[in-house]
């Protein structure tokens, strides 16, 4: 068994940000659980499926084979042995995502896969259910959060700077939404667990994130 940080919180709070530098610094792999859901996401509306639409979902999710491979270490998911990490940022593979990681049979697929990697590697794996579910036993558990606002305001400017066009209301109001939606769903709702360390990065440099998550790395040592 590998050493497991694992670091779950809602979208937008930096954890793939976060987990890429510390994985880097401790040269563990970093495992994006979020990209995993977004890959079949990606496969169901490539076969014309709806979000709404669960029990499509579900069968599809019986014919699809999902693997995880690196290259120059950096995280690619195949899909029928297709790779398609390029798709994986567009909005409405976020959102097709974010309905169907509510589906059970989406989830234990990719629960197999996640376990076994970390049993492989030493891992810092990102979610949202991480610490509460898929590695409940990880050496270091992080909940980081961040404000609406501060989510909405870090997407609003990357959104700029790649040059779209963008409304501050609207993204603020998606983020309260898909927070919503990953809250209350029925199996493995977001939240923290209880022997998680809460890390707000609202008002933190990804530096001072990255510092405090090593620190708590060195006293679970
Ligand atoms: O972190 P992300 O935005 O790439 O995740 C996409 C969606 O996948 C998100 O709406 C919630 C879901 N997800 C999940 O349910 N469990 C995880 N461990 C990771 C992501």
């Amino acid at each position: 068994m590998g050493y497991q940080i694992a670091i779950d919180g809602p979208a937008g709070a930096g954890k793939s940000t976060i987990a890429k530098l510390l994985a880097k610094k401790k040269g563990f792999v970093y495992v994006d659980t979020g990209a995993m859901y977004r890959g079949l996401a990606y496969y169901f509306l490539s076969r014309g499926i709806q979000p709404q639409e669960e029990a499509a979902i579900a069968k599809a999710c019986n014919d699809v084979s999902i693997d995880i491979a690196y290259e120059n270490g950096i995280q690619q998911i195949y899909v029928n042995h297709v790779n398609v990490t390029c798709h994986l940022r567009e909005e409405a593979v976020g959102n097709m995502a974010s309905r169907s990681s509510g589906i059970a049979v989406v989830r234990a697929k990719l629960l197999e896969l996640q376990r076994d990697l970390a049993e492989k590697e030493n891992v810092v794996m990102d979610g949202r259910d991480i610490g509460t579910s898929v590695l409940p036993d990880a050496d270091l558990k992080i909940f980081l959060t961040a404000s609406v606002d501060t989510r909405a305001r870090r997407r609003y400017n990357e959104l700029l700077e790649k040059g779209e066009s963008c409304d501050y209301e609207k993204i603020a109001s998606d983020i309260e939404e898909r927070d919503r939606r990953d809250m209350t769903r029925d199996i493995s709702p977001l939240c923290q667990a209880e022997d998680a360390r809460l890390v707000d990065s609202s008002d933190m440099t990804i530096e001072e994130v990255v510092e405090t998550i090593e620190s708590f790395c060195r006293e679970s040592e």
